[in-house]
């Protein structure tokens, strides 16, 4: 495995290739760590820090501060993956001005390589603006988590003429990438065939070019239910309550410090 940055010709090359694309959250350094390890191609220091980390009931509460906050210590934990961080609400609809100085400040203060933002059609103009100031932008189409109140729930998008103009719109504002949430497959295959830039997938089926999931889902440390789209790939959750146990028992019964963790 290469260990140079992973940039945004790598990902359109996996496009052209039909190699898959992979992105997994992290929001702190163990996590940043380990998610860059694994291989992935991006690590992306979502939103979701405000629901998965905070233990908020959505996204929107995430604030710009917080987002530098996990954003520098994933990018300085990351070697090789892309670090995208999520441009938090509501930066992207005040304007392109607004949009620039919040995506200039993650990217000058994180260390990042990519700000990924929530829109519709609507923010095309705000992408050109970050991308014409020379930062890579992902767009996130679909299940847009942040205007979860609007759509009604975290509920499938299944408009398909308004997801192809959203995911075009972004590709043709400059977006290096866009995020298909939570649409049906057959329009997520349409966007991936029609679009040049890559498509990456959470709850959208098997024919984007990439997947993504939040780390928390993917190994088992999410507390609440998960959406139906995850799969579980380790039970982290309960692991860390059966060591709890385990420490808490051992220190009742003494048999904690030992003599191997006994320093004198
Ligand atoms: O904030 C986040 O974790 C995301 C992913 C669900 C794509 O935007």
């Amino acid at each position: 495995m290469s260990l140079r940055r992973v940039t945004t010709l790598d990902l359109l090359a996996a496009k052209r290739e039909g190699r898959p694309l992979t992105m997994v959250t992290a929001y702190d350094w163990p996590t940043g760590r380990l998610v860059d390890a694994s291989g992935v191609d991006c690590v992306l220091v979502g939103d979701s820090v405000a629901m998965v980390v905070a233990g908020r009931a959505s996204t929107i509460p995430a604030t710009l501060e917080q987002m530098i906050y996990h954003g520098e210590i994933v990018a300085r934990a990351a070697s090789r993956a892309m670090v995208v961080v999520d441009l938090p609400f509501p930066l992207q609809h005040l304007g392109c001005r607004t949009a620039v100085e919040a995506s200039a400040r993650i990217l000058k203060e994180t260390g990042c390589q990519a700000v990924k933002l929530e829109g519709t059609a609507g923010q095309a103009d705000v992408i050109a603006a970050i991308a014409a100031a020379g930062i890579p932008v992902m767009g996130h189409v679909g299940l847009r988590p942040q205007a979860v109140h609007q759509l009604g729930g975290y509920r499938m998008q299944r408009d398909i003429d308004t997801l192809l103009a959203d995911a075009r719109a972004a590709a043709e504002a400059g977006a290096f990438a866009v995020v298909l949430e939570c649409i049906p497959t057959e329009a997520a295959r349409l966007i991936t065939e029609t679009i040049p830039i890559p498509t990456i997938g959470i709850g959208a089926g098997l024919h984007c070019d990439g997947q993504v999931l939040v780390l928390h889902d993917l190994v088992g440390l999410s507390l609440d239910r998960v959406p139906r789209f995850v799969r579980q790939y380790a039970d982290a959750k309960l692991a860390i309550s059966e060591a709890l146990l385990a420490w808490r028992e051992d220190v009742l019964q003494r048999r904690f410090p030992g003599a191997a963790e006994t320093l004198g």
